[in-house]
C-alpha cells in the first residue's frame, strides 16, 4: 500500500514521528513535504497529496496541519478525495468503515502521540465494509458532478 504524507509548519514536528507507524505496517510512504518548519500554507501541501491519491487508484493520504480541519477542507476539493478530520480511534475506524476515506487528517495541536498510535492502528487495520455505506458513498462521490 501506498501512502502520500504531507504537513504543513502546524504538524511538521510529528511528520516523522507517523511516516514510522506507516513504515513499520509494510507501507509505502512518499513525503512530499515540507522539508522544514517553515510556516507554509497548507492548501498547497493539501493540494499535492490529494491529487497523487486521486492519480494513483487504490493509494492513501496523511494530511497533518495544526488542527487538521484545513487539510481536510482543502483536500476534499480535489476529484476523488474524500478526506477524514479524526480525533480518535473510533472516528478513524469510522472513516475507513463506513466512509471509505482515503486521506486521514488530523491535528498535531490537537492529538497527542499516545492518541496519534491509535489512530494510526484504526486506519490501517480497518476495510470499507461496503453493504450498506457502498451506495451512500457513491452518492457522496456524485455530488462531484
Ligand atoms: C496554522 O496556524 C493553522 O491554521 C493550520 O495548521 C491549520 O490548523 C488550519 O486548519
Amino acid at each position: 500500500m501506498k501512502v502520500y504524507i504531507a504537513t504543513d509548519h502546524a504538524g511538521f514536528s510529528i511528520k516523522e514521528f507517523v511516516k514510522e507507524l506507516f513504515l513499520k505496517r509494510g507501507y509505502v510512504v512518499e513525503d512530499l513535504g515540507p522539508d522544514s518548519a517553515n510556516r507554509v500554507d497548507y492548501p498547497d501541501f493539501a493540494k499535492k497529496v490529494a491529487t497523487k491519491v486521486a492519480q494513483n487508484p487504490g493509494s492513501q493520504g496523511v494530511l497533518i496541519c495544526g488542527t487538521g480541519i484545513g487539510m481536510s477542507i482543502a483536500a476534499n476539493k480535489i476529484k476523488g478525495i474524500r478526506a477524514a478530520e479524526v480525533h480518535d480511534y473510533y472516528t478513524a475506524k469510522m472513516a475507513r468503515a463506513h466512509n471509505d476515506a482515503n486521506i486521514l487528517c488530523f491535528g498535531e495541536r490537537v492529538v497527542g502521540k499516545g492518541e496519534i498510535e491509535s489512530i494510526v492502528e484504526a486506519w490501517c487495520e480497518t476495510k470499507f465494509e461496503g453493504g450498506r455505506h457502498e451506495n451512500r458513498v457513491k452518492k457522496i462521490m456524485a455530488l462531484e458532478e
